[in-house]
């Protein structure tokens, strides 16, 4: 669903990342958040305690509605983290 992406503007080489096992495309210097969200993942997170669904909410590192799981690390911020090649990351079922 790379559609979501601003055609008009330049990017850096393609990577491919695993999204809870499946591949999505990104390109270096984006956010994992940014990768998500142009693959049409909306729900970032589940909330710990009810299970309702989370989505990002500012996008810069502070609110941490953004947390996923990064090649086996938990809790790690999806808007300030860059996508790397072969990254495998793991959202809340
Ligand atoms: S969206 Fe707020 S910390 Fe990531």
């Amino acid at each position: 669903m790379d559609n979501l992406r601003i055609p008009s503007i330049k990017r850096k080489e393609k990577v491919r990342i695993l999204v809870n096992g499946q591949v999505i495309e990104a390109y270096t210097g984006e956010t994992v958040l940014a990768a998500l969200l142009a693959a049409g993942y909306k729900i970032i997170k589940k909330n710990p305690v009810s299970r309702e669904p989370r989505g990002a909410l500012c996008g810069m590192g502070v609110c941490f509605e953004c947390t996923v799981t990064i090649d086996g690390v938990p809790n790690i911020r999806a808007c300030v983290t860059e996508v790397q090649e072969g990254m495998k990351v793991e959202l809340d079922d």
